[in-house]
């Protein structure tokens, strides 16, 4: 391995369980008759249920304490994670949370915005008006309140954010150093990027020799990959890391997006119902169980060989659940 880098990491504040448990999944990885598969538990970084955007909010909140902000507004779907993990990061900082969701309010709370509600989250509904235009409203009555509220974009996925999973490569280290363990690839759930641009960037940054593999649970891998090495490379210089080459190391696939975003399909079921009965590990619907069923299907189309290590990275979801009640049994 090569010297590694040393990135100069902004203020951060602890919001997350860390190390996450690094475990193996011996059952599942027999059952196949694959690779070896390592999961990676960011379902467990315990901020109400856990999820990746712990990592990212760990700077995020760092960032608007130092700015003096005394509110946090961001965006998502009505079930989205990282709304729900944005309000646990609020409640527990003491600043106030705003959240827009996306579409009508449906009038009945449950999942993540049941979470949403308990954790004093103020919801504001788009209805059809673009997203943009309420966010800048919110903030508006904000300020006309005398506050001072910080904006979060979509998927806390932005150059602060992203520092998060840079961080997280650095841990994976240790542990597979502790573990005298090796891996081939990660695999995960991606959307908005800042994920896997921090786990590009953190391989480089920290020399892990591994490919790493996004599953597009919504858009074209082409936007993707331009998202995420974008938001790698601005990542790099806020870190002080100078220009780095980082597009050949972004790999999408997005042949698992069937009829599009939380569109649940037999093959999210069968990979829901796979990892529960043989490890007893829960994954969500719409990010996680589309992300395993890729890898169960790559597994099956011999993308890896028996010697290989693959690393799911779990990255949450699990409060979605009850939602989705109706298209899991
Ligand atoms: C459970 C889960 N997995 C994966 C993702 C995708 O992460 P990112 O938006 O950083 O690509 C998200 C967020 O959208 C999520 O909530």
């Amino acid at each position: 391995m090569g010297p590694m880098m040393n990135p100069n990491y902004p203020p951060r504040v602890h919001l997350a369980h860390l190390p996450t448990p690094l475990e193996r999944m011996d059952r599942l990885s027999r059952h196949l008759n694959g690779p070896q598969i390592l999961i990676k538990r960011d379902d467990q970084t315990g901020l109400a249920t856990g999820g990746n955007k712990t990592r990212k909010l760990e700077f995020l909140l760092a960032e608007a304490q130092k700015q003096g902000c005394d509110h946090l507004v961001t965006v998502g779907s009505p079930q989205s994670n990282h709304c729900r993990q944005t309000a646990a990061a609020a409640a527990r900082s003491g600043l106030g949370c705003s959240l827009v969701l996306k579409g009508a309010d449906p009038g009945q709370y449950t999942g993540n915005l049941l979470l949403d509600r308990l954790l004093g989250a103020h919801l504001y509904w788009t209805e059809d008006r673009p997203v943009a235009d309420v966010v800048a409203e919110v903030i508006n009555e904000l300020q006309a309140m005398g506050r001072t509220p910080y904006n979060i974009p979509l998927g806390g996925s932005n150059v602060v954010g992203v520092a998060g999973y840079v961080l997280a490569m650095q841990e994976l280290r240790e542990q597979l150093a502790a573990q005298k363990q090796n891996i081939d690839f990660i695999v995960f759930a991606t959307s908005s990027g800042g994920t896997q641009a921090g786990i590009v960037l953190g391989a480089i940054v920290y020399d892990l020799p591994v490919r790493i593999l996004g599953i597009s649970v919504d858009h074209p891998a082409a936007m993707i990959k331009t998202n995420v090495s974008a938001l790698a490379t601005a990542t790099a210089t806020h870190l002080g890391l100078g220009t780095l080459t980082i597009s050949d190391r972004v790999e999408v696939n997005d042949d698992y997006v069937g009829e599009g975003y939380a569109m649940v399909s037999d093959a999210e079921r069968e990979a829901i119902r796979m990892v529960a009965g043989w490890e007893g590990i829960v994954l969500d619907p719409v990010y996680t169980g589309r992300a395993m069923a890729g890898l169960i299907d790559l597994i099956r189309w011999g993308a890896f060989t028996r010697g290989q290590t693959v690393l799911f990275w779990h990255t949450g979801g699990t409060a979605a659940l009850p939602a989705f009640a109706d298209k899991l049994l």
